[in-house]
């Protein structure tokens, strides 16, 4: 396929965005919908002398192999704070520019967070499917357990691991976190182990990044140690908890309840885990507000039109 004209670069998009971005994005750029092609690989290798930016999401990233199979690429700009799906090494060695949105969703991801944690442990989908089914008028519901005042463990803190333990205080939350290093500029209790901040919580929830120095990291060790009273709640990647290990912990009561976000196989995700009534599943939906997702388009946006104008990356990871 031929170039199109230096004033409208080609970008390759890995997966939809909303309206509001891709209209926007078409009266800058020739735009092409991978997710739609029939034979990727052929799609690619067909306008890869064209292609100059890939526009991609988090979950979905950039490859070693695609990014290998477009000799003219400059930028990847990621919809989503995640990097961990783009081969960066590869970038890296191309000198090919990466930016991400962080920052703009990092309150939306606290709150479900939060959310998160309400819902599992007050018991709030089976409420509604208590009173939604007539049981209401037959017997009383089960009880649940209460957030406030317990022991929360923030593993990761970051950004976003960071604000949970913010909106916790409100839940006069005894507050625990893990990560790296201890930060100085936090008041609570640092874990430099991980299984000690789980066998000392209640509920523990994962806001770590993703990618290799993370794979697994919630394993079976953390949950024994949170043990069957405790919960669990990651708005992460599927990758930093060992599922296999979950599912088992899960099924044999070994912890009280997950909820989850995010998974291994998204959106195919291990079937075993419909089977199961004590945990909560979401469709990695953390940052899916209105709000969050126009400014991460935005963000996506500005990224490319930095580039393309010659001017300083807003938000840049490489
Ligand atoms: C988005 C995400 O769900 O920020 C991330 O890393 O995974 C999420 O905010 C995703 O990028 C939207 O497709």
């Amino acid at each position: 396929m031929k170039a199109t004209p230096a004033a409208c670069p080609d970008v390759l998009m890995t997966g939809p965005y909303p309206d509001w971005d891709v209209g926007p994005l078409a009266e800058q750029y020739t735009l092409h919908r991978l997710w739609e092609a029939d034979d990727r690989q052929k799609f690619v290798a067909e306008r890869a002398d064209a292609i100059r930016a890939i526009a991609t999401r988090g979950e979905l990233g950039a490859s070693g192999e695609l990014i290998a199979a477009l000799p003219k690429l400059e930028i990847i700009s990621c919809y989503g704070v995640g990097i961990d799906a783009i081969d960066l090494a590869a970038a890296r060695a191309r000198g090919i520019r990466v930016t991400n949105t962080p920052d703009v969703l990092t309150g939306d991801v606290a709150d479900i967070a939060i959310g998160l944690a309400l819902a599992l442990m007050r018991r709030i989908p089976q409420a509604d499917a208590y009173v939604r089914s007539g049981a209401w008028a037959i017997r009383s519901m089960d009880l649940a357990t209460r957030l406030y005042g317990k022991r929360v463990g923030v593993v990761g803190f970051g950004r976003i691991g960071a604000t949970v333990a913010r909106r916790l205080s409100g839940f006069d939350a005894e507050i625990g976190y893990f990560d790296l290093a201890q930060r100085a500029d936090s008041p609570h209790r640092f874990f430099a182990d991980l299984v000690e901040l789980a066998s000392w919580c209640d509920l523990l929830i994962v806001t770590l990044a993703g990618g290799a120095g993370t794979v697994g990291m919630v394993g079976a060790h953390v949950l024994q140690a949170l043990g069957p009273q405790g919960f669990l709640v990651n708005v992460s990647r599927g990758t930093t908890v060992d599922e296999p290990a979950l599912i088992d912990a899960l099924q044999r009561k070994r912890i009280a309840g997950a909820a989850l976000d995010v998974f291994c196989n998204e959106p195919n995700i291990d079937a075993r885990f419909m089977a199961l009534d004590n945990v909560l599943l979401q469709p990695h939906h953390a940052s899916g507000t209105i709000e969050t997702r126009r400014a991460m388009g935005q963000l996506v946006r500005d990224n490319l039109q930095a580039h393309f104008s010659g001017q300083p990356l807003p938000t840049p990871v490489v």
